[in-house]
């Protein structure tokens, strides 16, 4: 396993999940499903009085549009005990070309981390690179590496431990994809991509599941792919930045995940989606709205697992 890019000196950031070991993730998960059952008792129990991130301030800059991803680091940050300040890239400096250098430096003297969501994976890293303070990764074009730790934990409540079970991947091989690679390897268990051959993985990260090991294969037909599989993962045809929509939905078509195609997934396969879901086109509404989609569940585990992954960059250990 190559050594974890996580951690500069005492500053840890959250930028991939190919930067983590097994150990570092399952810990995370088991933290996130810590403060899902604290969170159960509340606010008629004692439960989840805990906030430790008491005077800690998290700036999020959102260069692209979210819904889950906002809110439920905001909640988590206000359950941790925390305080958050949401930025913009268009209202910030850097939209009249501050680097994204000095905007870190700048950053690192005001608040105790930040969490961003810009399509430019580069620039998240330099980013990272610049910053005294943990950089977290909200989504760029290339991963989406908070989504992927909330489906793997709500794979586990529904199925069990992840070690060695068989996940399929319909449709575009898109940044959610790419961590859902990176969950794959670390994490020992098996994913079947399916994926138009123009839409298909970047060669580069075909080629650090080579070097890594880890039972994933990259090919074209959704229905091998979802054989034998307990769950079924899509997202949307045209990710934000996309430009080529019509092309897209052409290639995309064989792809959709419906009735048909889950039928031929294990039985009590669940269905997953990152959300937002574009009904009729990567998913139908029978699906998505039926006894096998967890979705919802998915996207509540996003607050869950944001405290795990703020807990983790913020406390030191
Ligand atoms: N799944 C997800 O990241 O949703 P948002 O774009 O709404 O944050
Ligand atoms: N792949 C999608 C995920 C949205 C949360 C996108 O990048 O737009």
């Amino acid at each position: 396993m190559n050594a974890p890019a996580n951690r500069v000196g005492t500053v840890k950031h959250y930028l991939d999940l190919a930067d983590f070991d097994a150990a570092t993730l399952k810990a995370l998960i088991a933290d996130a499903r810590r403060r899902k059952d604290a969170r159960k008792g509340w606010p008629h129990g004692v439960a989840d009085t805990d906030k430790p991130l008491e005077g800690r301030v998290l700036a999020m800059i959102f260069d692209k549009h979210s819904t889950r991803t906002r809110i439920s680091f905001d909640i988590a940050m206000r359950q941790l005990g925390g305080t958050t300040i949401m930025l913009t890239g268009s209202e910030m400096q850097l939209a009249r070309e501050e680097t994204i250098a000095d905007t870190a430096r700048v950053l690192s003297r005001y608040v105790d981390a930040v969490m961003i969501r810009l399509l430019d994976h580069e620039m998240v890293l330099d980013l990272a690179a610049n910053a005294t303070i943990p950089v977290i990764n909200g989504l760029t074009k290339l991963s989406h590496p908070t989504q992927v730790l909330a489906d793997v934990m709500t794979f586990e409540e529904h199925k069990g431990p992840i070690q060695g079970r068989k996940i399929a991947w319909c449709g575009d091989s898109n940044n959610v994809c790419a961590s859902w690679v990176h969950a794959a390897v670390r994490l020992g268990f098996s994913l079947r991509v399916a994926s138009p051959p123009e839409l298909s993985v970047r060669p580069v990260l075909r080629e650090w599941v080579k070097a890594n090991g880890g039972d994933v294969e990259f090919g074209e037909d959704p229905e091998k792919a979802v054989a034998e599989a307990e769950c079924v993962v899509s997202d949307a045809w045209v990710s934000m930045g996309d430009e080529d929509s019509t092309k897209r939905h052409n290639l995309l078509k064989a792809y959709q995940v419906n009735g048909r195609l889950m039928s031929r997934a294990a039985k009590d396969a669940i269905f997953m989606h990152c959300l937002p879901a574009h009904r009729g086109e990567e998913v139908t509404d029978d699906v998505i709205d039926g006894p096998q989609s967890v979705v919802f569940d998915e996207a509540e585990n996003r607050l869950h697992a944001q405290k795990a992954i703020l807990k983790w960059c913020l406390q030191s250990s």
